[in-house]
């Protein structure tokens, strides 16, 4: 069994891994390719564009473009967990419940938990891939 420590360094290790594979795996031209869906959300001073990489009844993945620098989401939350990676870019997340604030600095990730309120704002141009469980349409008002 793993000690603790061995266990984080084994887990950021696995992430550095596939955070180092992004670019050339989810090419957004490989992206086209297999979903072929473009999405597009409407943000504060900007926009967010991307592709739908996979989506089942459970899980729901997208990869956007947040641009230009500043561009921000307004409040909301989601019925379920929000995993978000950052490959490219930074993003500063704020949790409307207490005013927690978390910047995500490429290349990083954050988990949100269910349901809890948060804003983002794209400190330059920032690439992010967002799995949610369930699905929700990637953006879900507040
Ligand atoms: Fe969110």
């Amino acid at each position: 069994m793993l000690k603790k420590d061995e266990l984080e360094d084994t887990q950021v290790g696995k992430l550095k891994d596939f955070l180092h594979h992004i670019p050339e795996s989810l090419s957004v031209e490989r992206l086209a390719s297999l979903s072929g869906k473009a999405i597009e959300y409407e943000c504060d001073g900007g926009t967010c564009k991307g592709y739908l990489i996979y989506k089942t009844d459970y899980t729901e993945i997208v990869d956007v473009v947040m641009e230009p620098p500043g561009v921000w989401f307004r409040e909301h939350a989601h019925s379920g967990l929000e995993t978000i990676v950052v490959p490219e870019g930074q993003i500063e997340f704020t949790f409307t419940d207490n005013g927690e604030v978390v910047e995500v600095i490429a290349p990083g990730a954050l988990i949100i938990d269910r349901s809890r309120p948060h804003k983002a704002q794209a400190k330059e141009t920032t690439r992010v891939i967002g799995i949610l469980t369930p699905p929700n349409g990637g953006y879900a008002s507040g």
